[in-house]
């Protein structure tokens, strides 16, 4: 068996330009999917694969991520003295509250890249594997993106990333793999490339934001040149890995919503509206009347 995954990084510190005026004063990773901050979906997503700490990666004026997993003492005071009405939302709110001791913050200081962002965790990753989790991709699915990474890594160990399949117009936004053979679940990764000039790209399988990685990337990351964009980069390291460790990348069984932009920002709420329970109906009537 290898090494179970208790980890979770979670890198919070990006501006989120793409969302200026918002993000003046909302971290963008706050931003609501119908009743729910994006980064709520990214953390059950981390606990059902079975994660026990999450370490989220900051920067500055994102504070209000500390205080949305926080108990909210007067507003469940003030849902409780509301007896009967309220005690639904109130267990929601309270079931939403983590496990005490179970989250970390911790500030990347300067934005110099992702590898960097995850390297500032090194200290509160301590020696395991662990996972990375970037929260502007979310993922739908019957089981959870990481937990599906969670059960091939059972049976392979080494490291695990998630991988779908993208236009080749757009290879050039993305970290993209090389593959080999493939079997069902999985295949086998045999290089990696950070954002490949226009058609050079060795494949259209792309990077889509779910890492389980050996802890000797944080050795690599130490140590890791600027690459594409001038910025640190995860892959490079992944890549340097590569000659000593397998990876082996995961199709993702479902839907992925990039909300680092506004088009998938907005799909996700639409498509996740229409899943709603209490509003579903209505909003696939409101489509349907619009022309
Ligand atoms: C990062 C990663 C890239 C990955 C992408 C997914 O890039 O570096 O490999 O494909 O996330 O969203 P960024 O979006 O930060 O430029």
């Amino acid at each position: 068996m290898p090494q179970p995954i208790k980890k979770a990084v979670i890198p919070v510190a990006g501006l989120g330009t793409r969302f200026l005026p918002a993000t003046k004063a909302v971290p963008k990773e706050m931003m609501n999917i119908v009743d729910r901050p994006m980064l709520q979906f990214i953390v059950d997503e981390a606990l059902e694969a079975g994660i026990e700490h999450i370490c989220f990666v900051t920067g500055r004026n994102k504070q209000v991520i500390e205080d949305y997993f926080d108990t909210a003492f007067e507003l469940e005071a003030t849902l409780e003295a509301r007896g009967a009405s309220k005690k639904k939302i109130l267990d929601e709110v309270r079931a939403q509250t983590p496990r005490a001791g179970s989250m970390t913050f911790t500030r990347q200081q300067a934005p110099l890249g992702l590898g960097h962002a995850v390297w500032c965790a090194r200290d509160v990753v301590g020696d395991e594997p662990f996972a990375v989790l970037l929260p502007d991709m979310l993922m739908s699915g019957e089981t959870g993106c990481l937990k599906q990474m969670m059960d091939v890594y059972e049976a392979t160990g080494g490291n695990i990333v998630s991988v779908e399949e993208c236009l080749p117009e757009e290879a050039d936004k993305y970290g993209i793999v090389s593959i080999a053979t493939r079997e069902d679940t999985h295949f086998e990764i045999t290089g990696m490339v950070e954002k490949p000039e226009k058609g050079t790209a060795p494949s259209n399988f792309f990077l889509n934001g779910r890492y389980i990685l050996d802890n000797s990337v944080m050795q690599k990351l130490t140590t890791q040149e600027p690459g594409a964009g001038g910025e640190i980069q995860l892959t490079d390291s992944m890549l340097a890995l590569m000659g000593d460790q397998s990876f082996y990348g995961v199709p993702f069984a479902g839907e992925t919503y990039d909300c680092g932009n506004k088009m998938g920002f907005v799909t996700a709420n639409i498509k996740m509206a229409l899943k709603d329970t209490d509003i579903g109906d209505g909003v696939r009537a409101l489509i349907a009347s619009v022309n």
